[in-house]
């Protein structure tokens, strides 16, 4: 069914715009006083709002009153959206001396919500992950990567992939799965046996539920060499790869461009030398400004990721551990500020550029051909949105053509 939405003050359309390097705001491609077009959820052409209506034989014609600036539905690449428990004592422990790291060698931090998760039943984790799902949309998230590590057993690994998957027939976000076994190795286990039980028992299972395979690359977790064999083996089982790399301790970003990972996130130590080598590989540099905020820790280098000639993104890490605030928009604002990027550089981060690390050539430009996976900002000004740190909220959401919010104020 076709429809012509608009006329918009200003759409960015990211038509043209570089997978990878600097920004500028010429590079966004906003047209001005425009609408747009689609054809059973994608969008045939972005133009003239007038030419648009008259060019076309009894249009269904959906009119936007007042000022609203559209751009692409944001693309969240990397969250640990399932899981059960708080971890506010965490919060507190930290903020009273002991590292994240400190917290994990005891015990605790991530193994606390691997216990939760164990105790939690699939119908309790549906739950509470499509009411985040949603409290997402109300933020603009029009696609989600999920991972599972909070099961770190066949049982609890394959029960959380599950549970993604039945949420997603609920919910109209696209939500994409992660397997991510190799998150902490458990108390009763050496760490290069946890890998191979994870090899034998799970990751051909969870192959079924995924096609993205993760693990946290850290000297507490599994550092690069015991790590090493393990993802190689996930690969010839026909994962793409996405690592947690260099949030502590550096060599997991090498370790990612090295084996050809769809994406090497955090990147908050990443050296120098490590950071160069962005700029001529096809893995996606992904930050995760929310764990900086709830870490307290330094924000990585978005701004020489990019001037090295990096493919940016941004996403929210949500999770109850190191980022559990999960406002993506918000974080954007603040590390925007913090690493002067630019508008062009920022939005890209969560739109084309984010949906490259998933995989996806079809979502986060308006263009044609591409999904109307789109939201809409009640302001005549783009810079607003940034500018407003998150309290400027979409008051449209567009998922394939469908019009899942539209508020008034
Ligand atoms: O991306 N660092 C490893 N994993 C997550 C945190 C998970 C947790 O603390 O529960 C992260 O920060
Ligand atoms: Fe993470």
């Amino acid at each position: 069914m076709q429809q012509i939405i608009g006329p918009f003050s200003q759409i960015l359309t990211f038509e043209q715009t570089a997978l990878k390097g600097p920004l500028q705001v010429q590079d966004m491609g906003i047209l001005e006083n425009t609408g747009v077009r689609i054809d059973s959820g994608v969008i045939v052409e972005v133009g003239p709002f007038e030419g648009l209506v008259k060019n076309n034989a009894r249009p269904q014609v959906m009119e936007i009153n007042g000022s609203h600036v559209l751009m692409p539905g944001l693309v969240d690449c990397h969250s640990h959206m399932v899981w059960a428990g708080s971890r506010a004592v965490d919060f507190e422990r930290r903020n009273s001396g002991l590292s994240y790291q400190e917290i994990l060698a005891s015990g605790g931090g991530i193994l606390d919500t691997v216990k939760w998760v164990g105790q939690a039943t699939k119908g309790n984790l549906k739950e509470d992950l499509h009411e985040r799902i949603l409290r997402h949309q109300y933020d603009g998230v029009t696609t989600q990567e999920i991972k599972s590590g909070y099961g770190l057993d066949a049982e609890n690994e394959l029960k959380m992939l599950e549970v993604i998957h039945e949420v997603d027939r609920e919910v109209k976000v696209d939500l994409i799965p992660t397997f991510l076994g190799a998150h902490v190795c458990p108390k009763d286990y050496e760490r290069s046996d946890f890998l191979d039980y994870l090899l034998a028992e799970v990751a051909p299972k969870a192959k079924l539920l995924a096609d993205r395979a993760d693990a946290f690359i850290e000297a507490e977790a599994f550092p690069v060499q015991i790590a090493q064999p393990y993802l190689m083996a996930l690969k010839n089982l026909g994962f793409n790869l996405t690592l947690h790399a260099d949030q502590f301790s550096s060599g997991g970003a090498a370790l990612a461009i090295q084996m050809g990972a769809k994406s090497a996130d955090h990147l908050e130590v990443t050296t120098s030398e490590d950071i160069t080598l962005f700029g001529t590989s096809n893995t996606v540099a992904v930050v995760l400004p929310g764990a900086s905020l709830g870490l307290g820790m330094a924000f990585a280098p978005a701004r020489a990721l990019l001037d090295a000639g990096a493919c940016l993104a941004i996403a929210s890490d949500w999770n109850p551990g190191s980022a559990p605030s999960g406002d993506l928009l918000a974080q954007c604002g603040i590390l925007a500020a913090h690493q002067k990027l630019t508008a062009a550089e920022t939005f890209s981060g969560v739109t084309f550029r984010a949906a490259r690390a998933l995989g996806f050539t079809d979502r986060g430009r308006l263009a044609p051909q591409h999904l109307f996976d789109a939201i809409a900002f009640p302001t005549h000004d783009y810079r607003e949105i940034l500018y407003q740190q998150g309290t400027l909220k979409p008051n449209m959401l567009w998922k394939k053509g469908e019009l899942l919010i539209k508020r008034t104020t």
